[in-house]
């Protein structure tokens, strides 16, 4: 990514870019509340690059935490990406994966061990992306988006080490 592009954490002021690209970018659509609460509770893992003073893509993430009697018994902690989105202009610049990979660096902070998301079976550009982040497909889920598309789930433990993408 070239250095004119700042990674940083979400700050309230950027919502009304974020949920404008939302709507540019994806049929997923949130309300106002559903944003600022992801990013209430879970600050770290609410991240945006910046060009220009502009906002140019996102990611927004929800940890959920299983009863800690099950996570002791290997139900581990787990950080959801429920949003990510370049605008169209700048994407093939590896923006998604440095949002993916300071969003996987920072759930290690709320102590999460797993990370995982919902794709279009369809949508093999963000497939792409996440296989080269080795999340791998874990399983199928039958018409679950509103038109009645299948999302793959995929994930992968944590932490999230880069330098390992490297190595064949
Ligand atoms: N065609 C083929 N491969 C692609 C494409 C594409 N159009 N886009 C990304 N990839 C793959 C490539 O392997 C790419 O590496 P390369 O450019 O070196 O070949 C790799 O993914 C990484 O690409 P990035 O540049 O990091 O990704 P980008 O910043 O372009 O953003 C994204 C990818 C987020 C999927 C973007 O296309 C987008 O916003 N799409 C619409 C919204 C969307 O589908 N979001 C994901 C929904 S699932 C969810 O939100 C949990
Ligand atoms: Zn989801």
């Amino acid at each position: 990514m070239q250095e004119t592009f700042t990674v940083r954490l979400f700050k309230s002021t950027d919502l009304d870019q974020i949920i404008s690209i939302n709507h540019e970018c994806l049929p997923e659509n949130y309300t106002t509340f559903f944003f600022m609460d992801l990013y209430e509770r879970y600050p770290e893992t609410f991240i945006v690059v910046e060009h220009d003073g502009k906002i140019v893509g996102y990611i927004m993430c929800r940890i959920e935490t299983g009863l800690s009697s099950l996570e002791k018994l290997g139900n581990p902690r787990k950080g959801h990406v429920i949003s990510i989105a370049v605008l169209p202009k700048y994407r093939r610049q590896g923006i998604a994966t440095a949002l993916m990979q300071e969003a996987m660096k920072n759930m290690v902070h709320y102590k999460v061990k797993e990370c995982y998301l919902e794709v279009r079976a369809s949508n093999n550009e963000a497939t792409t992306l996440y296989k080269k982040l080795r999340l791998k497909i874990s399983r199928t889920i039958r018409e679950y988006y509103m038109d009645g598309e299948d999302a793959h789930v995929m994930s992968r433990k944590l932490p999230f080490e880069p330098d390992s993408l490297n190595e064949t």
